[in-house]
């Protein structure tokens, strides 16, 4: 036992995981899961990346009641949405609300927008957000210059100009209300076109009822190529008044 403990521990990790799967599962079971280990381990985000955009099991610990844990948009499903949207990225800024670490600022920096900025109200997420945006090299990256700010998105002042919102069910109805309030505000200030992509819409009587939305589309998308993985339920808004502009 000694001699077996003394050469596991020089073994190769990928090798030292295969013989514990044998012990555990064993050779039938062990061997029908080498094709999705391998798929898993050419198409996992973080791995191609360098970046640590993974869920972490602490879940909701620290968060206050109105705010909903962590948890990453795919890219299959970011992308298919945002190809989606007829807008053209460089009249907007970008502003992910509950942008967790950041998986979605540095896919929506792939779109040449004006700005990209993540509002997280968790500090280690937040820190870690803006490590992977420093970190993120993709041949398809247009946008350097991502914008963390640890904060409250009820508290947050939105940006001049058009805005391309979006929200992974973030927060429960109390920040939401704050939400809709602030960009009211921004809104009366300086008309422009907004957009809120809302995916996992729990909220979404509040913005079905507010009169500066209109829901424009509302449907389900796959979150993983080859339809494998749960739909998502995505909803789009544009803003029905304070200056809608026909041009984005
Ligand atoms: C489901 S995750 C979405 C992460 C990211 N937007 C994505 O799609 O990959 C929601 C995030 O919202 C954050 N959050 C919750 N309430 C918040 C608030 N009031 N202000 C800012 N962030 C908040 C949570 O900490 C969490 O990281």
């Amino acid at each position: 036992m000694k001699a077996l403990e003394g050469k596991g521990a020089h073994m190769h990790p990928g090798l030292a995981r295969f013989r514990e799967s044998l012990c555990e599962k064993g050779w039938r079971r062990t061997l029908a899961l080498i094709p999705r280990n391998v798929l898993h381990r050419l198409t996992d985000f973080d791995r191609r990346h360098g970046t640590d955009t993974a869920v972490e099991a602490t879940g909701r610990a620290g968060l206050p009641e109105a705010h909903e844990p962590y948890e990453a948009t795919s890219a299959y499903l970011f992308h298919g949405i945002i190809r989606r949207l007829s807008a053209d990225p460089r009249t907007f800024t970008f502003v992910d609300l509950g942008s967790g670490k950041g998986k979605v600022l540095l896919l929506a920096a792939h779109y040449p927008f004006r700005r990209i900025i993540g509002v997280e109200y968790d500090a280690r997420l937040s820190a870690t957000a803006a490590a992977n945006a420093r970190r993120y090299r993709h041949p398809r990256r247009r946008v350097d210059r991502v914008e963390t700010r640890c904060a409250d998105a009820g508290a947050f002042d939105f940006p001049d100009g058009n805005l391309l919102i979006y929200m992974f069910n973030p927060f429960k109805a109390a920040v939401m209300v704050r939400v809709l309030a602030n960009l009211e505000t921004a809104l009366r200030r300086t008309p422009r076109t907004v957009l809120v992509v809302y995916r996992n819409p729990t909220q979404r009587h509040l913005l079905d009822r507010s009169p500066l939305f209109t829901c424009v589309d509302d449907r389900a998308y796959p979150t993983r190529r080859f339809g494998t993985g749960p739909a998502a339920h995505v909803l789009v808004y544009r803003n029905s008044c304070y200056g809608v502009s026909s041009r984005s």
